[in-house]
């Protein structure tokens, strides 16, 4: 585990090559950037269109070593240059991140991804199937990786997706560098899925985000590992578990319970959280809650409601994941002290939207 020990020499001379985007650049970078964003910005946040000149910027700031928040199809990752351990070790500080967990590392081809990771023959159907597209996938790390140990944790696996989202594929492209990114969110706040969200978060914290609208899918991607033996469902997220298991003519191991394995500490339960309480499957309602609804029932007390919004009328799933994070947040910020949810099934996106909402209810 070298990788975890180095963190801290990594982090000693950020010294970054912008120009005076950044109060100090010495060895109490980190600290500093923290006390100073808590009474203003200590650089600019750029929002940088959705156009050939944003991208440009995009991948200019990427290349430099920066911080660029930029869209995938599940939600915006906030980017550094993976095999630049310095640009990742900031992640971690913008984020305020507790853990050095391992990072995806998002690549613009399966080509590309072969250079840096081992596709057994599970790997390789499953790429070939799903990329590009919503789908993470753990393999062993191949000799000619370039991909920083930080951003790996020290793992000998790597976590590799190839986005969908055609400004992501851009951009990664335009980088010509694998890129390493987490949601773009503050550690223990939901991830974000539009530009707003992510300045919310981050704003004076990183240098620049790229606006590509909201996320289409709206959870993270389903993370599955590929190490030797049957594939294991690390995360459930936007390709469902019966979509992946179709394809393979076998069930995968691990379930939603796999977000204790330690293999995914990204999984711990206080990941995803709002400030407000969350309770789950809540058939009826207490005074002064916050109602996050699913489908046409409404639950007993809803005229008692601080606020109410529904994530899909129709019990539509996909519609509920893609307003999943957004309406967390809306309802966080109505300042109810509880968000109560109603029951979701458990078919299909909906134990993607379980998890997280699991998660937001957790003891913290
Ligand atoms: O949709 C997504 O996956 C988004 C967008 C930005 O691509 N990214 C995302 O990244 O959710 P993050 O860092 O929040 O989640 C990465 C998860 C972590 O739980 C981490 O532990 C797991 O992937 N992971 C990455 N590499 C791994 C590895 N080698 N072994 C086990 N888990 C790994
Ligand atoms: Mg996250």
């Amino acid at each position: 585990m070298t990788g975890l020990f180095r963190l801290t020499h990594v982090l000693a001379p950020l010294n970054p090559p912008g120009k005076g985007q950044y109060k100090q650049a010495n060895a109490h970078w980190v600290k500093d950037s923290l006390d100073v964003n808590d009474h203003g910005s200590m650089r600019q946040t750029e929002r940088l269109p959705a156009d050939a000149v944003g991208l440009a910027q995009a991948a200019a700031i990427l290349r430099r070593s920066g911080l660029v928040a930029f869209p995938t199809e599940t939600v915006y990752g906030l980017g550094a240059d993976a095999t630049d351990a310095e640009a990742v070790a900031r992640i971690y500080a913008a984020k305020e991140r507790p853990s050095f967990n391992p990072l995806i590392s998002h690549v613009d081809s399966f080509r590309t991804a072969r250079s840096q990771g081992a596709f057994d023959e599970m790997a390789t159907r499953l790429a070939e199937a799903f990329w590009p597209g919503p789908l993470t996938l753990v393999v062993p790390v191949a000799p000619t990786c370039t991909i920083s140990d930080l951003a790996r944790a020290g793992l000998d696996s790597i976590g590799l997706r190839v986005p969908a989202h055609p400004l992501a594929h851009a951009l990664l492209e335009q980088v010509g560098r694998p890129v390493a990114a987490p949601s773009a969110n503050r550690s223990g706040r939901v991830s974000p899925t539009d530009a707003d969200h992510v300045l919310g978060d981050l704003d004076g914290r990183i240098d620049a985000v790229l606006d590509g609208g909201a996320s289409r899918v709206g959870v993270e991607s389903t993370i599955v590992s590929c190490l030797g033996g049957v594939p294991r469902l690390l995360r459930p997220g936007g390709i469902p578990r019966e979509a992946i298991e179709a394809l393979l003519g076998k069930r995968l191991q691990g379930g939603p319970e796999a977000g204790s394995n330690p293999l995914a500490p990204g999984m711990l339960a206080s990941h995803y959280a709002p400030r407000a309480q969350v309770r789950l499957n809540a058939t009826s309602l207490r005074a002064g809650e916050a109602a996050l609804l699913f489908g046409a029932s409404a639950p007993q007390g809803i005229e008692m409601a601080h606020a109410t919004l529904n994530l899909s009328k129709n019990g539509d799933l996909v519609e509920a994941a893609a307003h999943l994070f957004s309406y967390l947040r809306q309802l966080d910020a109505s300042g109810a002290a509880t968000i109560a949810v109603s029951p979701i099934p458990e078919t299909g996106l909906g134990e993607a939207i379980n998890d997280r909402l699991k998660r937001a209810a957790a003891e913290r």
